[in-house]
């Protein structure tokens, strides 16, 4: 089988070397660590041509600009088989004011919430909330869009900026401002043909750039898995509660969603809400699901792309660790085109293996090209064992200003204990 992967980053690395153990994979435009054969012999490569020029049995569409942007829907149209929503079913992650309409009617619980494009408006429903203040542009902002503060001052401003376009251009230009809600949260992404669903392992991502969850949300920072505070229970309650009304929804909408759905969920007192839906794999969480599934993931994917999902994946009890490793200025303005080094020695260390997402080798050496530059995943016996491997293999590499996060999986451990 050819499978055609669509994405850049460390999600779409991670994807290869796992669809590479049963088929060769094609990345567009991919990346420098996408490339040689897998240990089972299966060619990985990176293209500039774009995915409607590529001859391939499958389709996996990474990131969700061009799913939101239809890419799924001209593939389809060709007769491809596809995993990823068409446009419609991703304006669930495209419109967060679409996404919270589509799970107040279909009961998911999740934050009160009012959408604005008028800031008198907003302003008058900002002051009748206790507090703290979550305001989020409706449309795509990589993860940063999103503003979480006690300071109803600073709320405010978020709001004059997001609806004025300054902050976020047209994304901004309508907000949803939320209730808070408290709680661990949790990445559960799901298989789906639209019919049946198969949730893959839970994953955690680290969202704020600093320690301690200080400072502004970023795309993620790194992600653990399996996540001690949501056993298998909180797993079948979130697709009970959250992940399946809202697929019955799309489907009496008459959306067919062949693809991942991944609900971003807070473990409140009153059980898991819905934080958000993306209509993709997370990334970092890509990173620590994929590489525990064993297994065929090719034949898996192909199931979903054909509406014939019937396969549930084995789950590896190895644990997996992914520390991110940012240019400096990320996530606001990150500096680019620095050299890198080590990359070859971390993945020597035992169980480590160095996924690519903003990386170059234009210049003959390998350079920072994007604000997440590695992802360095690690699986481990357990999670004390994953993570410890993860940091061994960070600190083998550098260049200029290198920002992660020092407490990565750090949190899981102190529950298990
Ligand atoms: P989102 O892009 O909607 O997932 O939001 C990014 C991050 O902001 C989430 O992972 C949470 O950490 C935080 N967040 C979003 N909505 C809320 C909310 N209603 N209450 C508390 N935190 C939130
Ligand atoms: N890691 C969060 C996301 O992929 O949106």
């Amino acid at each position: 089988m050819i499978v055609c992967v669509a994405g850049s980053g460390a999600r779409e690395h991670a994807l290869a070397s796992v669809l590479g153990r049963s088929a060769d994979v094609l990345v567009t435009p991919g990346n420098p660590g996408i490339t040689g054969r897998t240990p089972e012999g299966h060619l990985l490569s990176s293209t500039p041509a774009p995915p409607e020029e590529i001859e391939a049995d499958l389709y996996v569409i990474g990131p969700e600009a061009p799913l939101v942007d239809g890419l799924a829907d001209r593939l389809r149209a060709r007769g491809a088989a596809v995993v990823g929503p068409g446009a419609l079913g991703a304006r669930l992650e495209g419109s967060k004011a679409f996404m919270k309409e589509l799970a107040a009617s279909a009961g998911v619980p999740s934050a009160a919430f009012g959408t604005f494009s008028d800031f008198a408006a907003a302003d008058r429903f900002l002051s009748g909330l206790p507090g703290p203040y979550v305001v989020k542009t409706d449309g795509l902002a990589a993860g940063k869009g999103v503003l979480v503060t006690e300071d109803l001052d600073e709320a405010r401003r978020d709001v004059r900026d997001k609806l004025s376009g300054a902050a976020f251009g047209d994304a901004g230009r309508r907000v949803v401002i939320e209730e808070a809600m408290s709680g661990p949260e949790l990445s559960l992404l799901v298989l789906t043909d639209g019919r049946s669903c198969v949730a893959l392992p839970a994953a955690q991502d680290h969202k704020r750039i600093g320690e301690g969850d200080s400072g502004p949300n970023t795309g993620g920072m790194g992600a653990y898995s399996p996540v001690p505070v949501a056993p298998q229970w909180v797993c079948d309650e979130v697709l009970e509660r959250i992940v399946e009304p809202a697929l019955a929804e799309l489907a009496r909408r008459g959306v067919e969603y062949r693809g991942v759905l991944y609900a971003g969920c807070m473990l409140t007192e009153e059980g898991p809400k819905l934080v958000e839906f993306n209509v993709r794999l997370g990334d970092p969480e890509a990173e620590v699901v994929l590489p525990r599934l064993s297994g065929d993931i090719s034949a898996l994917f192909y199931e979903v792309a054909t509406g014939r999902l019937t396969s549930t994946p084995a789950i590896s009890p190895q644990a997996a660790v992914s520390v991110v490793l940012a240019a400096p200025g990320y996530p606001q303005a990150p500096v680019l085109g620095d050299p890198i080094t080590g990359v070859e020695r971390a993945g020597t260390v035992s169980g480590v293996t160095v996924f690519h997402a903003g990386t170059s080798a234009a210049s003959g050496s390998l350079c920072t090209s994007g604000g997440r530059v590695l992802a360095v995943t690690a699986l481990g016996e357990d999670l004390a064992e994953a993570r410890s491997r993860a940091y061994k293999g960070v600190a083998e590499i550098s260049f200029a200003g290198m920002q992660y996060r020092g407490d990565i999986a750090q949190s899981a451990l102190e529950v298990r204990s």
